[in-house]
């Protein structure tokens, strides 16, 4: 199929946002990008005779409900991407926004640049490759002999060009596989659209590695942990911070598409409901989610560090505050220092609402994952909640968990509020741990394999300019 762009247009309601605007022009015609005032009435009224694919709504005017706008569109528009774009800090949640409608939400300005991505992402994957955004993809243990579905590009930074270097259903010969390998990160390049493919690739990848033959546990281990590393490189390019926020954001969604394909095709009971779950609790848009963040790095930590089931800490990491439903909100809003000691019982026993709530809705999870849940904020040194566990009584799984959950939060995106970079993040989880072992969070030992998970040599050069023969 050439283009699909014919038969799309693109919606902005409310004042324009110029850099959408400019987002759209680069590629559709003038007359398929659409504004409309906030006149709900009309906007019902209206047919389209192109339908709108991205619907952006900006800030609403005095006295219309913008949960109400969201409710409207959705019954009317509902293949479109609904989109909330505001500069208004006070009242912006993400979350509550997505629960009621919207497929996402962007703060400006420091969204800028994210949701030029996520629209540049979404036209691409409209057009089915008539528009190529590209990404950079690691691409995992390449053999002689790899057939990819997928094409590959490589991209030459002096002209800013893309070149394709290998078609979907293309054998790789040695050479192509060697110089594939050599040029990996910042060079290598897959569209958009193709993205779905690169994941299954890693997952399945990640579980040959697991499962092969002829190695002993040792080289197993080593590869893994090689593996889970270097998709998680891009997290740990500490450059500017703007930079790591945003590539931060979009190796977290590779990750999280890597473990989703992992998971689902593991052949397990808990395949599919991994996948409905992941959908249920909204983490499985392209954007921040606490749960599915945390479900995503316990897998990976996981695999790399050879401690529990990967399957099931993705699920507990999906699970483990579910229990918060049943802490008030105010108490959630407030921060930690301004709780009274009655607050803070109530916010220290959410573990124990998270293993409650799954029992009452008796779904069926495996022990160990209710207790990965349950002792998801215990510390090694005794000094956690709810019940204090020390030493190996908290269970090394819950502690890879308890890590995630940790890392998570350290390098949250949280709007306004500084936060670490990943490496920043490992450092703080190191002092933690190591510097006063009478209030260690977590088993040095873990924590040291964790940290050296990380700093087996150096990211990649992405500087350098590949070369074809
Ligand atoms: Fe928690
Ligand atoms: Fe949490």
């Amino acid at each position: 199929m050439a283009s699909n762009l014919g038969s799309i247009s693109v919606l902005m309601i409310g004042t324009p946002l110029p850099a959408a605007v400019k987002t759209f022009e680069a590629v559709l015609p003038v007359s398929q990008i659409l504004t409309r005032p906030y006149d709900l009435e009309a906007l019902m009224e209206e047919t389209f005779a192109l339908m709108p694919a991205i619907i952006l709504c900006s800030q609403t005017p005095d006295g219309v409900s913008l949960i109400e706008v969201a409710q409207l569109l959705r019954m009317q528009f509902q293949n479109s991407k609904i989109l909330f774009v505001t500069s208004q800090r006070e009242g912006f949640e993400r979350k509550s926004l997505q629960k009621n409608g919207f497929d996402d939400a962007f703060l400006m300005p420091i969204d800028n640049t994210v949701l030029q991505q996520f629209l540049k992402d979404e036209l691409a994957k409209i057009s089915q490759g008539a528009i190529r955004t590209f990404r950079s993809v690691k691409l995992m243990d390449l053999e002689p002999g790899e057939v990819l579905d997928f094409d590959t590009f490589l991209f030459f930074p002096m002209n800013k060009k893309y070149v394709k270097y290998s078609a979907s259903g293309d054998s790789l010969n040695e050479s192509q596989t060697k110089k594939l390998a050599k040029h990996q990160v910042g060079s290598v390049h897959v569209t958009v659209d193709q993205m779905q493919k690169v994941y299954d690739f890693t997952a399945s990848r990640l579980k040959k590695l697991g499962s092969a033959t002829g190695l002993s546990e040792t080289e197993k281990r080593e590869k893994i942990q090689g593996a889970v590393r270097e998709l998680m490189v891009g997290l740990f390019n500490d450059s500017a911070k703007e930079g790591t926020i945003e590539q931060g954001r979009a190796v977290i969604a590779d990750c999280q598409g890597i473990v989703k394909s992992y998971i689902t095709n593991s052949g397990k009971d808990s395949a599919n409901w991994y996948a409905k779950l992941l959908n249920l609790s909204g983490s499985d848009a392209n954007s921040y989610s606490h749960s599915g963040n945390t479900a995503t790095y316990a897998a990976l930590f996981s695999l790399g560090l050879g401690i529990g089931d990967p399957e099931q800490l993705a699920i507990a990491g999906l699970m483990h505050d579910i229990g918060m439903v049943d802490v008030p909100e105010e108490i959630q809003l407030k921060p930690e220092g301004e709780w009274t000691e009655e607050e803070r019982k109530i916010f220290q026993k959410h573990p124990e609402f998270s293993v409650n709530l799954i029992k009452n809705r008796k779904m069926i999870v495996p022990e160990i994952v209710m207790k990965m849940i349950l002792m998801h904020h215990e510390k090694f040194s005794g000094g956690g909640y709810p019940r204090g566990l020390a030493g190996p009584k908290f269970l090394k799984e819950a502690q890879v968990l308890g890590l995630a959950n940790r890392f998570d939060k350290l390098t949250a995106v949280v709007e306004g509020q500084a936060t670490l970079t990943p490496k920043q993040a490992l450092d703080l989880i190191k002092a933690e741990s190591l510097d006063n072992p009478s209030i260690a969070a977590f088993d040095p030992e873990i924590v040291n394999k964790l940290v050296a998970m990380f700093s087996q040599g150096n990211p990649t050069d992405s500087s350098e300019v590949p070369e074809i023969q």
